[in-house]
């Protein structure tokens, strides 16, 4: 499969490690342009190219850039982009150590559902509760004894069934964590965050997840930036 991947940092360029092993032909982008990419590149075989061109390059796109970033991308980027694309979104929300006050989020909006109607395009959670080392490390073949399982919060069908596709092929179960309104469930602070359950694990501690977000998870007076709510 060709995947796009935008933002190669800790996620990022550990998707593109995994996905190049599996042989999808990935290309890759991050803020500095492709000619900072070359030894990723060099590495793993994967493309650089720029962004516009990265999020017109797979039938899975993938943006995993910090979420106080996001409103940085072009408006336009996924425009002319075919429906079928399935674009899936890794972010979290850390407003004091990283992004800043994002009001609709602080207002109750789930994180992924700023981003998408920051990218105007539905996007597809995934890869957002796992250590980007453990995504790197703790693959396992399906049927393994304790396969970490790791949720799947989406709107279109399809997209996320591609998606739950390549969690499996990347050696997750893969979990249907429901629409995008449900995947608060799965943001961090939550049970599943982090916690590296197994399928099992996962559906329990869903289910068992509270929507309050916990202080901890709260931008305060003190967190850097502010953005402006979109129209
Ligand atoms: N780290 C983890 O273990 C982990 C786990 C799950 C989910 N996440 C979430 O996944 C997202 C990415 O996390 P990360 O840890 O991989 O981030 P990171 O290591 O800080 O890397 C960020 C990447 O985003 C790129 N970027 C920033 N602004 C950009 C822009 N405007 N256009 C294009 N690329 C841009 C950066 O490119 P330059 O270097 O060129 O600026 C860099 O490649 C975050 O929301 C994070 O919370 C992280």
């Amino acid at each position: 499969m060709k995947i796009g991947i935008i933002g190669t940092g800790q996620i990022g360029s550990t998707l593109t490690r995994r996905l190049t092993e599996l042989g999808h032909e990935v290309y890759i982008a991050n803020s500095r342009g492709p000619g900072s990419l070359s030894d990723l590149a060099r590495e793993t075989g994967a493309k650089p190219l720029t962004v516009r061109e990265a999020a017109k390059a797979g039938e899975v796109v993938v943006v995993t850039i910090p979420e106080g970033k996001i409103p940085d991308l072009p408006r336009d980027l996924f425009a002319g982009v075919p429906d079928d694309v399935a674009l899936i979104d890794t972010g979290n929300y850390y407003p004091r150590e990283r992004d800043g006050r994002i009001a609709d989020i602080e207002a109750g909006m789930t994180e992924s559902r700023w981003v998408a109607n920051q990218l105007g395009r539905p996007v597809v959670k995934a890869f957002n509760n796992i250590y980007a080392r453990h995504l790197l490390e703790r693959g396992r073949p399906a049927g393994s004894p304790g396969r970490i399982a790791l949720p799947v919060a989406g709107d279109d069908k399809h997209a996320k069934e591609k998606v739950m596709r390549l969690v499996n092929d990347l050696g997750f179960d893969a979990v249907d964590a429901g629409g995008l309104d449900e995947s608060w469930r799965q943001q961090p602070g939550t049970p599943v965050y982090t916690t590296d359950f197994d399928s099992d694990g996962v559906r329990r501690a869903l289910a068992q997840a509270s929507k309050d977000r916990k202080p901890n998870w709260r931008a305060t007076e003190d967190s850097p930036g502010s953005f402006a709510q979109p129209a």
